[in-house]
């Protein structure tokens, strides 16, 4: 199969271990030509020396490094099909005490990280009148809890901006989806963990610390799906001629999907529950 014949799909965050990098193995399954990128190449090193990769360094915080990597793939392919923001940070500590640098930096990743790629790659798709956007959200926001406000109000605003790219990328041929992962098996409980050790000491929360604390982990359980088992399936979702505007699958997307109708009053209920506050 020849470059043309086949769609070039660039997906952000491909670290080993995470939810990108069983995406681009996914893509590069079904013939894609995969853009695997990253903050540092080590961390995709496995797909070194593969011919269906193509690895590139890139922070989605960085204008400069968005357009250096898409310049490099357009040179190369001359073209992007599909387009994955899947990268992503948690950000979990109680709302009234977390410091706001900790919240800007979540959206400055989750959102303008998503949206810098969108802006940067919608005149080349336009421009052929075809393409594919792909925003990783998250169930969270379908039934939002305490401890991880700053993270679930960042995938609502991502969540949101699809809705409105969706309709107003529409008369340029670009369609656009919302894919909502439940708990998928990652590093984000780690890099969450992580984060969180650098949070200062709670004060009227000091006596919920265990709970918080355990929030960074609450994905990563022993019922969590495979990210291999996600990928497989969100490919399939994205790659067909009509593809969904919505794509949610994993642990936990049905329960939330339910939790999204419940009366308020239950769904507090639940979450005060399942989260101890
Ligand atoms: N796993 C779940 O249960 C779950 C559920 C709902 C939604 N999600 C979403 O799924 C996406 C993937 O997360 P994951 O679970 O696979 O977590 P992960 O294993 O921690 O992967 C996150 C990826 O994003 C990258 N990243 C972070 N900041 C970046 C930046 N400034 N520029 C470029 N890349 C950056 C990370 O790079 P480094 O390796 O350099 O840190 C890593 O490659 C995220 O958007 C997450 O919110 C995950």
């Amino acid at each position: 199969m020849e470059y043309y014949d086949r769609q070039v799909v660039l997906i952000t965050g491909c670290s080993e271990g995470g939810i990108g990098h069983a995406l681009a193995r996914a893509f590069a399954e079904e013939k894609c030509l995969v853009v695997a990128t990253s903050r540092s190449l080590p961390s995709m090193a496995d797909l070194d020396h593969d011919s269906r990769f193509f690895l590139q360094e890139l922070d989605v915080l960085s204008e400069e490094s968005v357009h250096h990597v898409l310049s490099s793939v357009l040179e190369k392919f001359g073209r992007v099909d599909v387009l994955v923001n899947n990268a992503g940070i948690q950000c979990v500590g109680p709302l009234a005490e977390i410091p706001l640098s900790a919240i800007e930096n979540t959206f400055n990743t989750n959102v303008f990280g998503s949206m810098r790629l969108i802006q940067a790659v919608i005149p080349h798709m336009a421009s052929r009148r075809k393409g594919k956007i792909v925003n990783i959200g998250s169930v969270t926001v379908l039934g939002p809890g305490p401890w991880a406000g700053g993270y679930t109000a960042s995938k609502a605003a991502l969540h949101s901006l699809t809705d409105t790219l969706r309709l107003e990328l529409r008369p340029f041929g670009i369609d656009v989806i919302n894919v909502a992962p439940g708990a998928v098996k990652s590093n984000i409980g780690n890099s969450a963990l992580a984060s969180y050790n650098r949070m200062p000491e709670w004060k009227l929360y000091k006596p919920f610390e265990a709970a918080i604390r355990e929030r960074t982990n609450f994905s990563q359980g022993p019922k969590s799906t495979p990210s291999e088992e996600f990928a497989k399936r969100t490919v399939a979702a994205v790659l067909k001629k009509n593809p969904p505007a919505w794509f949610s699958y994993g642990h936990y997307s049905t329960i939330m999907a339910i939790m999204y109708h419940l009366p308020l009053f239950i769904r507090d209920f639940i979450l005060r529950l399942a989260m101890k506050c």
